[in-house]
């Protein structure tokens, strides 16, 4: 099975960014180090009030990023042409409408088909790697495998939440849902408040896991144990036996 891969999220470092105005800290080096200390991609995620990742940090991030970039969002025309240009290595489609504070669903993949069919021919085109946001969810997925897309992102939230109470239970649909995902020859990524307590449980049960993206905890936990020592703890939460 090949080791799941660590993308680091950044867009709570664009926000702390953001909210003086100064270039500090300055997103391309915290990228640049992210990779020397590890991380195995980058993901951004601009959405369209710019609040966190703004659409310029695109062109600059793809520039410096020697692992993969992964660009998340909704593909409106604007985020789409962005992409078109920028050429990231992977393009994640999510399905959130413009003032959402964070992505908290996926798609429907049945009623976007024609829609989502067309984004995943365009990107495919560009030679651009297509992920979509999805549920654990049966009809979604087999939806995602109709509308042509290289790889699902599992949304991990629901996991996540539930994981405290009965780990058991919150692995249950994921695990139904990756085994339909191999069985379609879809690549499955994850993403979602994965954190140092449920990410080791997650990838045990899931091992086909190519990637997962990971923002707010790992940027919460280095705060405390700084960034190069999380970066690590995580990788090794992904290296569990
Ligand atoms: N995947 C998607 C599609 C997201 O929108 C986000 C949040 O930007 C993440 C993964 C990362 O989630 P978290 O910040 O909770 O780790």
């Amino acid at each position: 099975m090949p080791k799941t891969q660590l993308s680091v999220n950044l867009n709570k470092v664009a926000l702390i960014r953001n909210s003086r105005g100064a270039n500090y800290p300055d997103l391309l080096k915290v990228a640049a180090d992210s990779e020397n200390f590890g991380a195995n991609g980058i993901t951004l995620h601009p959405r369209p009030d710019e609040r966190h990742a703004r659409y310029s940090d695109i062109s600059q991030m793809k520039k410096i990023v020697t692992t993969e970039l992964n660009v998340e969002g909704y593909p409106s025309e604007r985020f789409m042409k962005m992409i078109i240009e920028n050429r990231p290595h992977q393009c994640t489609l999510v399905p959130d409408p413009p003032e959402a504070i964070t992505s908290d669903t996926g798609w429907n993949t049945v009623k976007y088909h024609n829609f989502l069919k067309d984004i995943c021919t365009e990107l495919r085109k560009h030679g651009i790697r297509s992920s979509i946001f999805v549920n654990p969810d049966l009809r979604m997925i087999e939806g995602a495998k109709k509308v042509g897309v290289d790889r699902i992102e599992l949304y991990t939230g629901p996991y996540a939440h539930q994981f405290d109470q009965n780990a058991h239970e919150a692995i249950a649909p994921y695990v139904k849902a990756s085994r339909m995902a191999r069985e379609l020859e879809l690549g499955i990524n994850a993403g979602h408040d994965l954190n140092l307590q449920n990410l080791t449980y997650f990838i045990q049960n899931i091992p086909s896991t190519l990637e997962v993206s990971i923002g707010h905890a790992l940027i919460c936990d280095s705060l405390y144990f700084g960034l190069k020592n999380t970066i690590q703890m995580y990788l090794n939460a992904l290296e569990y036996e």
